[in-house]
């Protein structure tokens, strides 16, 4: 397993491209099951969750072809309907294939996805809302098997305005008879991308961008090519490794509007930022702790909870961080005390007295966000950290060495 070394503490400077956010592309990926056209998909990045995804595709049928910074998906002859429990298990993102073959091919197989480092991440929102489309779903071995005669379109309400369902289902219905709408709907930009995808392919969405989407069923879809947006956890996460080392450094090629709430916060913190169309600079010396609680979207992601605790390590002050998401995210806090880091979970709550010393220790990644968090601190720890598991981090963040050195971090992975 590959380890990364970190010799900090370091200084950054300079600019940094942020990717297509990966959790953009994961459902587009999925998406593509539903067009017999070709789709052209630009500068997907080189993640593992993109490549599992990729593979479960061309285990489905779908033919891909890279070609510069296209990648070309022949969806026109599928050939299963399953996927199976070993893609399936090592990302959770595969369910979303569950929608698009139900709309395709009236019928899926798929494992279900168990639960994941961070909880136990059910799917019942998908799958009573697709039972209210008309589909007919039973758990049988492990797996989902549904199928259905005509997606009918109906008025559907989460109980919770999860990402992967809001998605799941927008894809399910696209080709219904009449018209479904999503109340309740998560706001995340990456389901406002997702439907402006599916419009770019023919689709009758509106509502993008509300608690209440409505998807118009169409017949087919034409051939087409898209850009997903630019990562905004990864974005977040420059941000913060530049805050936490002191540092003054551009992004580029994120809507700041995606990550509103946490330039909010920053700026709160102490930090200072400037922001164009597509670009965020950020600064900051002497920032104070916070108290944040971490929301859907518009409120500050979870997925970048991790990273804050990081930074609130190294500031000064008292920073109470509470995660409403997810049920057990707090596992780089152990890892961080590790480090020195004075943190003390409490229920949902980590409170970070700031301000610590770190010093280096060989640390242990354990899902992805809590692996940028171990990055971020050790940055701005004096020696060498070594980080294990760095697996975990390469199905998230593209070209993070070389991204990282470029801005002027020492850090090199050694294979193992
Ligand atoms: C997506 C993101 C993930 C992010 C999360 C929350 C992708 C590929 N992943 O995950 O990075 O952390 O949104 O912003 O886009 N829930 C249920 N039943 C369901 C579905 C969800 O109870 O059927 C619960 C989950 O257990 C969790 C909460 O709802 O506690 C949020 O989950 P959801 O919004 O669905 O997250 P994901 O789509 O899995």
């Amino acid at each position: 397993m590959d380890k990364l070394i970190v010799t900090g503490p370091c200084t950054l400077d300079g600019r940094v491209r942020i990717s297509r956010a990966k959790n953009a592309y994961l459902p587009i990926l999925a998406a593509v099951l539903l067009s017999d056209k070709p789709i052209h998909l630009k500068n997907i990045p080189e993640l593992q969750d993109i490549k599992t995804m990729i593979k479960l595709l061309s285990n489905l049928g779908v033919k891909v072809e890279k070609k510069g910074e296209f990648t070309t998906f022949d969806a026109s002859q599928l050939n299963s309907h399953e996927a199976t429990y070993d893609l399936v298990k090592t990302m959770r993102a595969s369910i979303f294939v569950l929608g698009p073959l139900l709309a395709r091919m009236k019928k899926a197989k798929v494992s279900l996805p168990g639960g994941c480092a961070i909880g136990t991440r059910p799917i019942d929102l998908h799958l009573t809302n697709l039972e209210k489309l008309g589909c007919v779903i039973n758990l049988k071995s492990g797996y989902v098997e549904a199928q259905v005669e005509k997606m009918k379109g109906v008025h559907l309400t989460l109980a919770f305005p999860s990402v992967g369902a809001t998605e799941n289902l927008m894809m399910a219905s696209v080709f219904t008879d009449g018209v479904t709408v999503i109340e309740n709907a998560a706001l995340e930009p990456e389901i406002d991308d997702l439907a402006h995808f599916l419009n770019a392919m023919g689709a009758k969405i509106s509502g993008i961008g509300t608690k209440a989407i409505t998807i118009t069923g169409v017949m087919s879809f034409h051939e087409v090519s898209y850009e997903a947006i630019g990562d905004r956890i990864e974005a977040s996460t420059y941000l913060m490794a530049a805050l936490a080392t002191g540092s003054k450094i551009t992004i580029e090629g994120v809507n700041p509007r995606h990550l509103d709430f946490v330039i909010e916060t920053l700026v709160q913190m102490g930090a200072e930022i400037e922001t164009t169309e597509d670009s965020i600079a950020v600064s900051g010396k002497n920032l104070k702790g916070c108290n944040i609680d971490t929301a859907p979207f518009p409120g500050f992601p979870t997925d970048a909870q991790a990273q804050l605790i990081a930074l609130c390590t190294l500031v000064k002050g008292t920073s109470v961080i509470t995660e409403n998401i997810f049920e057990n995210r707090f596992m780089h806090v152990p890892e961080l005390i590790r480090l020195g880091a004075n943190i003390t979970l409490k229920g949902k709550s980590a409170i970070i007295e700031g301000g610590t010393d770190l010093t280096a220790a060989p640390v242990m990644c354990t899902d992805l966000r809590a692996s940028a968090a171990l990055i971020i601190a050790a940055l701005a720890t004096k020696g060498e950290t070594e980080i294990q598991r760095v697996y975990h981090l390469d199905r998230g963040y593209e070209k993070l060495e070389e991204k990282l050195t470029k801005l002027g971090a020492k850090i090199k992975r050694v294979k193992g």
